[in-house]
């Protein structure tokens, strides 16, 4: 089987990791920062097309204000030092979610790097911040109900595909594999839609710990994975074969 095109994670466990150290809680995040610079790393080296970080959502405003806080700084910092490697590395930069809400300083940089790095076409790299799915698949439909009450669309003409487009995920590839580090096993939110025929790792690793072998389990069950599509298994090998 060929490797995932997009992976998209759910970087859990940050907290707990500091916590069991007796840390504060924003170590865990600041190690956290560090193994996103790994994972992107080694997602480009792979030749993945996508890689989407869940790196701050919707709910997420309503942790105590200095964890926001810190989060916001780790951002911005995240920015500056990975420019380059983005940069060399020839890869996109994008972001989903209501990035209007962050603080000018995460803003500034974080759109000039989104700009800067348009046209590179090795990896794209989403980060999901101030994100919500279901947020997300509400500001779509309310795109297409608008347009069909300006007389632009045709309610008859909304499909699967029209839904997709006005996602915010519209450019991207499909999600292949959804990885969730830290023991928990749901989506919280992230990419609902997107993720209908994903396959799903979890691994009891807290995100700081996750290194690139760690990825590479997780693609490797990937490869071992069965993706039917909703066809049957004989229907799905006659169809590989015809592609041949
Ligand atoms: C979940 O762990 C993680 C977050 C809410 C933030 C993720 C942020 C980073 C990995 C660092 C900054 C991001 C980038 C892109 C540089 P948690 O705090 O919910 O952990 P817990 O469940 O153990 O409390």
């Amino acid at each position: 089987m060929a490797l995932p095109g997009h992976i998209a994670i759910i970087m859990d466990g940050n907290g707990r990791w500091a916590e069991r150290r007796g840390l504060p809680r924003i170590e865990g995040h600041r190690k956290g920062a560090d193994a996103v610079h790994d994972t992107v790393r080694a997602c480009r080296e792979f030749g993945l097309d996508a890689l989407t970080l869940y790196a701050f959502s919707t709910q997420n405003w309503e942790r105590p204000p200095d964890e926001v806080g810190a989060l916001m700084w780790l951002l911005a910092d995240f920015v500056h030092k990975e420019r380059e490697e983005i940069l060399d590395r020839q890869i996109r930069l994008t972001t989903i979610g209501e990035i209007d809400r962050l603080p000018a300083f995460v803003q500034v940089p974080l759109r000039a790097l989104i700009a800067e790095s348009a046209h590179n076409r090795e990896m794209t790299l989403c980060l999901a911040l101030s994100y919500g799915a279901r947020e997300n698949i509400v500001a779509a439909v309310q795109k297409l109900a608008a347009a069909a009450v300006a007389g632009k669309l045709d309610p008859a003409a909304i499909d699967e595909r029209a839904l997709a487009g006005a996602l915010a995920t519209a450019d991207l590839p499909p999600v292949d594999l959804v990885i969730r580090t830290s023991g928990e096993q749901r989506l919280s939110n992230f990419l609902l839609w997107e993720a209908a025929y994903a396959e799903l790792y979890f691994t009891d690793v807290a995100w700081p710990d996750f290194t690139r072998g760690e990825l590479m389990r997780a693609i490797a069950a990937f490869e071992r994975r069965d993706r039917r599509f909703g066809l049957t298994g004989a229907q799905v090998q006659q169809r590989r074969a015809g592609s041949k």
